[in-house]
């Protein structure tokens, strides 16, 4: 057993106290490679902002679970020696078993998540308890999930999104004892979340719904999935250098400061990271043919990463100078 703590890292649960008490989110971006792990610490130590490092089952398997478990350690230190020591949780991003949670905090992972959003209800709240009473033997904190969002290749409709049911939130945090409830109010996965036709906007996210949550738990920590922004001139870059994005949208800045305002204490940033690095290895895979130098394509990538970070912190989440 490697506890968290030797590693330096934290748990969610002083953070999310934090930003629930001053209305502002905690980010919370996906790694799977040195270059996105450097841009998101540089980015967290330029802005003064906690940070939770999330690790997918495919991003387990693609970098390796021992690898990725010792780049995050590495990641506290690389913290430190860029001048600023940011509290940083490393977490189980959509943890499907109780095997696979426990394997990750057994390994160093600080605070997990267990997604039995697809399970019934009573068998969603049957694994969440046993990886929660798994987890607080440890102190590691656990994210569940109630209500399921449009898949990634969904577009964002009744037909694809079971919006939770606030009715059973109340139950379901007392019954299994979870730490923070990722909720579905319109947001999806993926980089094609709304396809827009021409003069149409994108659909307000059911803020009525995180307000019922709210008034049912409230103070209790709200998290948000797919929340990527899909910014338009990342994908009109991306389009210009050979790419073939098209008609998508995300869910537009100025919903998630609202939500990072309110009870959402995290906010889950991905796809909008994907869309930035391949828009800037584009540029110079077409701009210089003859560059082959993985340096020369992934270190202006690392830079595009880190700035796009730099602005979500800043100006949708809200946590710069809250480290
Ligand atoms: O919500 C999923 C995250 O974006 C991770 O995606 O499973 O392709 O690593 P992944
Ligand atoms: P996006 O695909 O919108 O970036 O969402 C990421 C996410 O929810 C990771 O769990
Ligand atoms: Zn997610």
């Amino acid at each position: 057993m490697i506890h968290y703590k030797e590693l330096g890292l934290v748990n969610s649960r002083e953070l999310f106290r934090k930003a629930m008490a001053s209305g502002y989110a905690i980010p919370a971006f996906n790694f799977n490679n040195m270059e996105q792990l450097q841009a998101i610490i540089t980015a967290c130590v330029e802005t003064k902002s906690p940070v939770i490092l999330q690790v997918s089952k495919g991003a387990r398997q693609y970098a390796n679970q021992t690898l990725l478990r010792y780049m995050a350690q590495g990641a506290v230190e690389f913290a430190k020696e860029l001048g600023f020591a940011v509290p940083i949780v490393l977490h189980l991003d959509h943890g499907d078993s109780f095997e696979l949670c426990k394997s990750c905090i057994e390994t160093g992972f600080s605070s997990v998540m267990i997604d039995g959003s697809h399970l019934p209800y009573d068998e969603n709240v049957k694994l969440t308890r046993q990886v929660v009473e798994f987890a607080h033997q440890h102190d590691v904190t656990v994210e569940g999930e109630l209500g399921v969002l449009a898949g990634i290749e969904d577009e964002v409709s009744s037909e694809h999104t079971h919006y939770t049911k606030p009715e059973e939130v109340e139950d379901f945090v007392s019954k299994t004892g979870v730490d923070s409830l990722a909720i579905s109010i319109g947001t999806s996965h993926g980089a094609y979340k709304f396809k827009l036709k021409p003069g149409e906007s994108v659909p307000p996210l059911r803020f009525d719904i995180l307000e019922e949550v709210e008034k049912r738990i409230p103070g209790f920590p709200i998290v948000l999935h797919g929340a990527s922004s899909v910014p338009q001139d990342i994908v009109d870059m991306i389009n210009k250098y050979g790419g073939k994005l098209e008609n998508t949208a995300g869910v537009p800045e100025d919903q998630l400061r609202r939500a990072a305002a309110s009870a959402v204490c995290k906010i889950n940033i991905d796809s909008d990271g994907r869309l930035a690095m391949t828009a800037a290895i584009r540029k110079v895979f077409a701009e210089k043919p003859d560059e082959f130098d993985p340096r020369k394509y992934l270190g202006p990538a690392r830079e595009a990463l880190k700035e796009l970070y730099k602005h979500k912190i800043v100006h949708v989440l809200g946590s710069a100078n809250k480290a």
